[in-house]
């Protein structure tokens, strides 16, 4: 503990709301950063980025994302709502300002891949896009949406229909090394990175 400062709530509570949602976002780790791409009603597709992206569950393969309350963020939740599924897009270096730009508060029933020069790719029927560009994707269809009482936002569960990834970097095990395709991890509000060499360890026993 030597050197390191002892941040009361008090204080936290105190600061200017941009540097505490900076320090706060910080706080809990890198996260994994993706496209969550959606349907309008109009049949023009919505993107935007989002790290607060969690593994539910293997067998179904379940996978939730934290939507924040609906009138900050009310397209993605609303048009998956409406149709029942959606694509969660990784994102790499060489697009990774206009994955954030996709975080504007563009109007309703704008086409972010348009907006930011991202390219919509239909595979195999699924009427929501994937994005080209992106190397490691995945399609589902909405299971459940939890609101949290807390703080107004939302965990959106969905279970997974379609993968798809560079099989150069699925392992032996299925271990997909993720670092190989630069997929981008976040911290914060706003900062991106990639990942270096990965440690992998024998499944540990007492
Ligand atoms: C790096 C980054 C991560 C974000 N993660 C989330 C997130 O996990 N949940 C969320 O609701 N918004 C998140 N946002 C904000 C959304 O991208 C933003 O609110 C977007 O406009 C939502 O668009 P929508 O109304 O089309 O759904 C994030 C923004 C950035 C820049």
């Amino acid at each position: 503990m030597l050197n390191m400062k002892y941040y009361s709530l008090n204080e936290i509570n105190s600061w200017e709301r941009f540097y505490r949602a900076n320090f706060i976002n910080s706080l809990s780790g890198f996260k994994p950063v993706s496209l969550i791409s959606t349907l309008h009603k109009s049949g023009l597709p919505n993107l935007a980025v989002f790290s607060n992206i969690v593994h539910l569950g293997a067998d179904p393969a379940l996978i939730g994302f934290i939507n924040r309350p609906r009138q900050a963020a009310p397209h993605t939740i609303t048009n998956i709502e409406n149709s029942g599924v959606y694509t969660i897009n990784h994102v790499h270096p060489s697009f990774v300002a206009k994955a954030h730009q996709t975080s504007a508060k563009y109007a309703e029933g704008v086409s972010e891949f348009e907006e930011v020069g991202l390219t919509p790719e239909y595979n195999d029927g699924i009427e929501v896009p994937f994005v080209l560009e992106s190397s490691v994707k995945y399609a589902l269809s909405l299971s459940e949406i939890i609101p949290l009482k807390e703080n107004g936002t939302f965990l959106v569960i969905g279970k997974l229909t379609h993968a798809y990834v560079l099989p150069s970097i699925v392992e032996q095990d299925g271990f997909i090394d993720l670092s190989k395709a630069e997929s981008m991890v976040s911290l914060g509000i706003d900062g991106y990175t990639t990942t270096g060499s990965i440690s992998r360890f024998d499944y540990a026993k007492p």
